[in-house]
């Protein structure tokens, strides 16, 4: 008869010698030491649950029971020539616990007392090809990111070069330079956040026109791609979104140049089956404004599509930064790139883009 002492003792022996095993041969031997019909020593520690009082048999049996599991499970492992699945036989049932390692939960193993035999030696191979492989994860650009590096590229490659600005931005730079004074009714058309009298953050990129104009002669070609900000916010506004602003300086500049330009891009961006459409607009910096569609058979159910405002450089900008509109003309462009993006691909929702949800952006 045998005490729950003995048990652990017995089952700390057994599972050490198990992980142990140099191969299948000495597993099934092990096997044999416990699990043998004659003379096992867990095989007659079950025989004997029978004739113990049942609190006794209530504690012994489930140990027993599970320790037999264990070994066969190890050595058939073995016998597979699968050391990884008899090192996990034992160590599935072994958990770590406030610094202790607990077989079946309860039972302590003493540090040093298991033993892995190295698994590629115990399949006689160099190299064990039981261990799952490890697999990296590749990160990826955001979709915003990817249409604005899209974007850069084509704009680039038709000789744009890319100029920056800041996004918390003077009034002067975000208005008044761009022919918006003060109390000028057209303040009304972007929700502005200001940080105090005349710094704000800014609501589009064209204050980088005013900054690029400032700093350099004409003739200029930039693009300035970046962070915008305003009050506003539903499925297809968010109060951060992107901008690609364009600024093209030059003498004899005209509206078809403008219109060129955009249709290049938008097929390019696009595909070239899409056509575009300007529609008079106003904004205070361009004369004349225009609003940008696109449209292609297959797209939107043929429905024109806004996506940038432009126009021709305004004589008072030109004025602000000190170039002479009767030499210099110009055309500027700022298109909205969460809008590209979702016409791209087919996204109705702007939020969807900030939301960091993975099942979302792993679609990309
Ligand atoms: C402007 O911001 C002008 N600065 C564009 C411009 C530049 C005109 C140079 C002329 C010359 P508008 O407010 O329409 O224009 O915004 C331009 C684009 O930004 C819109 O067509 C839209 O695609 C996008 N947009 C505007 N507000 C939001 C918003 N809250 N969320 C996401 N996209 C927006
Ligand atoms: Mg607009």
């Amino acid at each position: 008869m045998v005490t729950e002492n003995e048990l652990h003792e017995l089952a700390r022996e057994a599972v050490a010698s198990i992980a142990g095993a140099e191969d299948a041969d000495a597993a099934e031997e092990i096997r044999l030491r416990y699990l043998g019909r004659k003379g096992g020593l867990l095989t007659d520690v079950t025989r004997g649950l029978k004739d113990l009082p049942p609190d006794q048999k209530r504690v012994i049996g489930p140990v027993a029971n599970r320790l037999k599991g264990l070994i066969e499970n190890a050595a058939a492992a073995y016998k597979r020539s699968d050391a990884g699945a008899a090192r996990e036989a034992v160590e599935s049932q072994i958990e770590r616990r406030g610094g202790k390692a607990l077989l079946f939960g309860s039972i302590e193993i003493p540090e040093g007392v298991i033993q892995f035999q190295d698994a590629a030696a115990a399949t006689g191979s160099q190299i064990d090809l039981t261990i799952p492989g490890r697999v990296p994860t590749l990160g990826h650009k955001h979709p915003i990111v990817q249409t604005m590096e899209d974007i850069t590229e084509v704009l680039t490659r038709l000789g744009y070069t890319v100029a920056e600005g800041p996004e918390i931005e003077l009034d002067h730079y975000n208005f008044e330079a761009l022919n918006i004074p003060k109390d000028h009714p057209a303040r009304d058309m972007q929700d502005t956040f200001y940080v105090s009298d005349d710094v704000l953050l800014r609501t589009h990129t064209s204050p980088v026109q005013v900054r690029v104009m400032e700093n350099q002669p004409p003739p200029i070609k930039v693009i300035a791609p970046g962070k915008v900000f305003r009050c506003d916010a539903d499925i297809t506004h968010s109060p951060m979104f992107h901008q690609i602003e364009g600024l093209y300086v030059d003498r004899n500049v005209s509206l078809a140049d403008l219109k060129g330009t955009l249709e290049t891009f938008v097929r390019e961006i696009f595909g070239p089956e899409f056509r575009i459409r300007l529609r008079p607009s106003f904004f205070p910096f361009t004369e004349p404004s225009a609003e940008v569609d696109i449209s292609a058979d297959h797209f939107a159910g043929g429905e024109w599509i806004e996506v940038l405002g432009a126009g021709m450089v305004d004589p008072a900008v030109f004025e602000a930064v000190g170039y002479d509109p009767e030499e210099w003309s110009g055309f500027a462009w700022g298109i909205g790139v969460e809008r590209v993006t979702m016409l791209r691909y087919g996204i109705s929702d702007i939020r969807l883009f900030f939301e960091n949800d993975l099942r979302m952006l792993r679609q990309f």
